[in-house]
């Protein structure tokens, strides 16, 4: 059977200017994210520094706009200096988020100085766990002040004569979830980024800062903690954090693949809740939001390393399904759905630990499934987003009702002139024929129909076969006029990329 959709890609339908910080991604402390991940003194693929130029590349790829760092739950029991000054002499320290051992050879120099080859800014976050304003104001005078007192020259003194110039800071890490070290209620959390914001800004006013949401939709907690977070903090803080993790471990692929639905109504909630705090303060200042934990996560039930205190073992080193790039797809055309209101995102987390690059200790690097559809959005999908203007069959699964076969949006970028046109067709075994009206663009052509696809939606890529699943550009897409008529296949990512030649 083939199922019909259609879609209007008006240029005058402005939905937003995409923030690119919203194809950010994270490594933490966790499992070989650092350890292993990104650096491994004494591989053959290692640099002067012990940064492996394997995973750089990979990275530098992917253009990551920033990069959030330390953590995650390893950053509430982080003392940052600890990971400064010379390496030889750090402190080995038990960790307490992952029960392992923390040896410290990278810390907030190494990971800037890395940042910046890899071409992202760092999204630092503080520990809020078991300290607070006062370690939190050295951070920033650490990073960020140019020179001339106890901490910038402490920097200085570690050969990092120029600062880091951090712009973007995390206050805390779901400061609700009893797993936290020093997990909060939301009025001792609310006061505590308040004014832990208020002395970070004092060092740099020109930081940019998030408060913790919760750490999930379904947290018991959910909704109230946004409202008292930000009932104590609004005037302080940018951007309320959102964090959510999908997995298939029900072994229902429909259900499974309507999840982005949930993150759509989850990004909706939030921002209700921040204009009822706008609202309810008469503040003329709109909060934006940061979704910057999202991803499947299969793996999400196992707990920490079986043996306590091992250095960087491997931690939720989950490989991806076709499907699985699927609902990264969905997630990351759900993302820019919200571009007027999510301003910065992080793909959870980028290397070894639920990532799209995946790297064995002393062997080799390969990219995993969701590598592509995050790849694709980051490189085409930066520009101004169109609303959605879609017609689409739709079905019912067990959790979402009303759910379109069609998920899609469209971006479109003034400068190179060019359109581009993700989509996912959600049926596992019938394709879909969309037709695109894009008549406000006058003539177009086809630069490249892009489809990521397999014929077995639990095809993986592993370390034995790097290319099981990889796009190909033989994507079926006509145009006629102003009319596009595109063929998606079941089960498929599509990047459709357009130029237009005249208005
Ligand atoms: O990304 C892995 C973990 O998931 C993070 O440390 C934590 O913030 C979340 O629960």
């Amino acid at each position: 059977m083939t199922l019909q959709a259609s879609m209007v890609i008006d240029k005058d339908f402005v939905l937003s200017e995409v923030d690119p910080r919203i194809y950010g991604s994270f490594i933490e402390h966790l499992g070989r994210a650092v350890y292993g991940g990104i650096y491994e003194p004494g591989h053959p693929a290692a640099d002067e520094r012990g940064f492996r130029r394997d995973a750089l590349e990979a990275i530098r790829k992917l253009k990551v706009p920033i990069i959030r760092y330390p953590g995650g739950n390893f950053v509430s029991g982080y003392n940052w200096e600890d990971g400064v000054g010379p390496q030889a002499e750090r402190k080995r320290k038990l960790e307490l988020a992952w029960w392992t051992t923390e040896t410290n050879q990278v810390g907030t120099n190494e990971f800037a100085e890395w940042a910046k080859l890899a071409g992202s800014e760092v999204m630092m976050a503080v520990n809020l766990g078991t300290r607070g304003p006062d370690a939190a104001r050295n951070l920033v005078e650490y990073c960020n002040h140019p020179a001339g007192s106890y901490y910038s020259d402490l920097r200085i003194s570690h050969g990092y004569k120029e600062p880091h110039r951090i712009k973007t800071w995390c206050l805390g890490n779901e400061m609700d979830g009893p797993w936290q070290i020093g997990a909060k209620t939301a009025v001792e959390y609310g006061r505590l980024a308040n004014e832990t914001a208020k002395v970070m800004r004092w060092v740099d006013p020109n930081l940019e800062l998030v408060a913790c949401g919760s750490s999930g939709r379904g947290m018991p907690t959910f909704a109230e903690w946004e409202a008292t977070v930000l009932d104590l903090s609004y005037d302080q803080v940018d951007y309320l954090s959102l964090h959510t993790y999908y997995n298939n471990n029900e072994n229902d692929s429909m259900n499974f693949l309507a999840r982005s639905m949930d993150m759509d109504q989850f990004i909706g909630s939030v921002a209700s809740i921040c204009d009822y705090i706008k609202a309810k303060k008469r503040s003329k200042k709109k909060l934006y939001l940061s979704m910057d934990e999202w991803n499947v996560w299969n793996t999400i039930g196992s707990s920490r390393a079986s043996e306590r205190w091992q250095v960087a073992p491997p931690e939720f080193e989950d490989t991806y399904t076709m499907e699985d790039a699927l609902v990264v797809g969905c997630c990351l055309i759900t993302l820019l759905k919200h571009a007027d209101r999510v301003k910065i995102a992080c793909l959870a987390q980028l290397i070894n630990v639920i990532a799209p690059i995946m790297t064995e200790n002393g062997g080799p690097l390969w990219l995993q499934t969701t590598y592509y559809p995050y790849m694709h959005a980051s490189l085409y999908g930066r520009g101004t987003v169109l609303h959605p203007v879609i017609r689409s069959a739709k079905y019912d699964s067990k959790d979402f009702t009303d759910v379109p076969y069609l998920e899609a949006i469209s971006v479109y970028n003034e400068e190179s002139r060019q359109i581009t046109l993700f989509a996912v067709n959600r049926h596992l075994s019938d394709s879909l024929e969309l037709d695109v009206n894009l008549g406000s663009f006058g003539q177009v052509r086809l630069i490249e129909h892009i489809v990521l696809e397999h014929e077995n939606i639990k095809a993986t890529n592993t370390k034995n076969r790097p290319q099981e699943v990889v796009p190909h550009t033989r994507g079926t897409t006509l145009i006629d006029g102003g009319k596009l008529s595109v063929k998606l296949s079941k089960a498929s990512w599509n990047v459709i990329r357009l130029e237009y030649v005249s208005e």
